[in-house]
């Protein structure tokens, strides 16, 4: 690896050139099946002639446009996804840790603006990867990626996973929020079992909180489903996705109601690259495939053949 790039990675050696569908190739021609996906970031593959198709014709006509201006590849991303959930609005970003920074300031000022500021604090899960940001590694908390670091963004509580009674026992006046990941991905893809994820609905309505699915690693058709939580059968409030969203161009969401979004006016938040017409036409191109039945029904039979499972429709 070079010198010249700061050491926080350690890469291996092999140095790739290209990529061809589910192939990646190396620069001395050696031909790589690739079952990584840049960490469930590729999902349509390498070169897909469809989102390369997107990203020319947009790179013709307009890379940047600041935000005060309207985006359409943006507006359209976003009733094409709200309409495809149970979302109202969405917020692009251009990672999945400032889509969950959204998510998390969406659910404190939620309760700001109904006149409960005291509730700020949001309760996270062990096991969890939330991102790299300040904000978003307390809410992990995982001690590897936080130390060094000072003192950690105050505001995260974690709970044991599958434990609704340590949940419960936690929720306090200070709480805003529950977030998780419907299935863990760094933690070694862990799902958490429908029935957790309708008590964790349950206990938010009963004490009026709102539910976060960081679906960054777990949504966009990774599932068979468009959204892992479709699965599941539970609605959150609150929704983050980047990763497969954009097939590998750098896009994150927050999606969320009307109601939860409650608080968020011209101010409260924003993003100079955000929902950039570049990211906005390849994650449109990347909706136009995922979102076909038969393309979600041919990922679970492929999911069912890999496990040795029968074949669901
Ligand atoms: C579940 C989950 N949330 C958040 C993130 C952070 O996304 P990013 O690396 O794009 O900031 C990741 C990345 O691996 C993730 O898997």
């Amino acid at each position: 690896m070079s010198d010249a790039l700061l050491p926080v990675f350690s890469p291996a050696s092999v140095l790739f050139d290209h990529g061809e569908g589910a192939w990646l190739v190396a620069a001395n021609g050696e031909r790589y099946l690739d079952f990584g996906a840049g960490i469930a970031v590729n999902a349509l593959g390498y070169s897909h002639p469809h989102l390369v198709g997107a990203l020319e014709r947009q790179g013709r006509k307009l890379w940047h446009l600041s935000n005060v201006y309207r985006i359409s590849e943006a507006e359209r991303l976003a009733e094409r996804l709200t309409a495809a959930c149970f979302a109202d609005v969405a917020f692009f970003a251009n990672s999945g840790a400032e889509a969950n920074e959204c998510a998390i300031k969406i659910a404190r000022r939620h309760h700001h603006a109904h006149g409960r500021p005291e509730r700020w604090r949001i309760i996270t899960f062990d096991g969890a990867f939330h991102g790299r940001t300040l904000a978003t590694m307390a809410a992990g908390g995982n001690r590897k990626y936080l130390d060094g670091f000072g003192p950690p963004v105050d505001g995260f509580d974690q709970c044991p996973l599958e434990d609704i009674e340590a949940v419960r026992a936690r929720v306090g006046p200070r709480t805003a929020a529950l977030m998780i990941e419907p299935i863990q991905g760094e933690s070694g893809i862990r799902p958490v079992s429908h029935g957790f994820l309708r008590q964790l609905r349950e206990l938010c309505d009963e004490r009026g909180l709102l539910l976060i699915f960081d679906e960054i690693q777990c949504g966009m058709a990774r599932t068979g489903h468009l959204f892992a939580h479709q699965e599941a059968g539970v609605v959150p409030d609150i929704m983050s996705l980047a990763k497969g969203l954009g097939g590998g161009f750098p896009i994150g969401a927050c999606l969320a109601t009307r109601g939860a979004a409650f608080g968020m006016r011209p101010g409260a938040h924003g993003s100079t690259f955000g929902g950039n017409p570049l990211a906005g036409a390849v994650a449109n191109a990347v909706l136009d495939i995922v979102m076909d039945d038969g393309v979600l029904a041919e990922i679970r039979r492929k999911s069912a053949l890999l496990r040795g499972l029968p074949c669901r429709p």
